[in-house]
């Protein structure tokens, strides 16, 4: 059989699309930095800011444009909205009169349904909303991405492109998005939680503070890496460290006395509930 040659395709590379973040505090301009590392021009970006010294700091940092709201909605093919919850209404009356109903809006606000920004903007914009969490400053972050009702698999996949510059990126329904929430929005603090009081308990043993921080933190980073480069169930994992009639166990033992296990599960459904309130308005 002949191989076919096919002609050479005549066509101009794409134009690059330009993407703005509007309200650039601490979790736009970790996404801001990840693209820019990621390979996109500072000039296919635009950033909005509310005072006048914070888009000046974010121009000289990354070269970026500095625009209005509305400018950004008439330039931007994907605005990526991170202001505050409670800034959402106002930002969305600002964009609406300008947003062409093809340009993707993605949301990084905790807790506010894609049904809001529908019910706000042009008939048919594609809205996608993700929950990311603080471990988005060092990279580290897991982002959760659902469809609103008319943004399809290539919204999402641009919304997963962009959060992948901070960390790892799951697509689920937005009905477990309140789930999410309470696993990894959460999550950070549980952990800090746990470092601190394990802290305590190091200085109870009679070691300096310093140092019993510096043991636990290691302990969480070791045990971290450990869980996710393993691929070892936990158990396991804590099996085997876990000799007979040794140290761990003692320890456990307390644990599980103290329902430690159950108050886990209480703690993630509580936040899922609150959620869930908020989500519906009931703040
Ligand atoms: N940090 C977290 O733990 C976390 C985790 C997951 C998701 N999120 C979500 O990420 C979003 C951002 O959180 P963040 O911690 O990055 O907050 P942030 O640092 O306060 O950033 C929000 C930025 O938006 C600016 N802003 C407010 N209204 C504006 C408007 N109309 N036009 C332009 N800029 C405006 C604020 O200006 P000022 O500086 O003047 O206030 C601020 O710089 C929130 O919706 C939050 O739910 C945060």
């Amino acid at each position: 059989m002949t191989e076919q040659t096919a002609a050479a395709p005549h066509t101009t590379a794409p134009a690059p699309k330009t993407v703005a973040v509007l309200g650039t505090g601490k979790i736009g301009e970790a996404l801001l930095s990840g693209m820019i590392r990621g390979g996109r021009r500072p000039a296919d970006l635009l950033v909005t800011a509310r005072r006048p010294e914070r888009a000046e700091e974010l121009r000289t940092r990354y070269g970026v444009e500095s625009v209005t709201n509305a400018e950004a909605a008439k330039r931007a093919d994907t605005l990526i909205l991170t202001v505050k919850p409670q800034d959402m209404g106002k930002l969305l009356e600002e964009l609406a009169p300008h947003l062409p109903a093809d340009r993707l809006v993605i949301s990084g606000a905790a807790g506010i349904p894609t049904s809001f920004f529908e019910e706000r903007l042009a008939a048919s914009t594609p809205v996608v909303r993700v929950m990311t969490n603080t471990p988005a400053l060092v990279d580290e972050a897991m982002s959760v991405i659902s469809a609103g009702s008319h943004a399809t698999a290539a919204h999402l996949s641009q919304a997963e492109e962009i959060f992948a510059g901070v960390g790892k990126t799951l697509r689920v329904p937005e009905s477990q998005q309140d789930a999410a929430t309470a696993l990894s929005g959460s999550g950070p603090a549980y952990f800090y939680f746990l470092v601190e009081a394990m802290t305590d308990a190091g200085i109870l043993l009679g070691l300096p503070r310093n140092q019993a921080h510096d043991l636990i933190v290691q302990a969480a980073i070791g045990a971290a890496v450990m869980l996710r480069d393993s691929g070892e169930h936990p158990v396991k994992l804590r099996e085997a460290v876990t000799s007979p009639a040794g140290t761990t166990i003692s320890a456990i033992r307390e644990l599980e006395n103290h329902g430690v296990r159950a108050a886990l599960i209480s703690a993630l459904e509580a936040a899922r509930n609150r959620s869930r309130e908020l989500a519906s308005g009931n703040g």
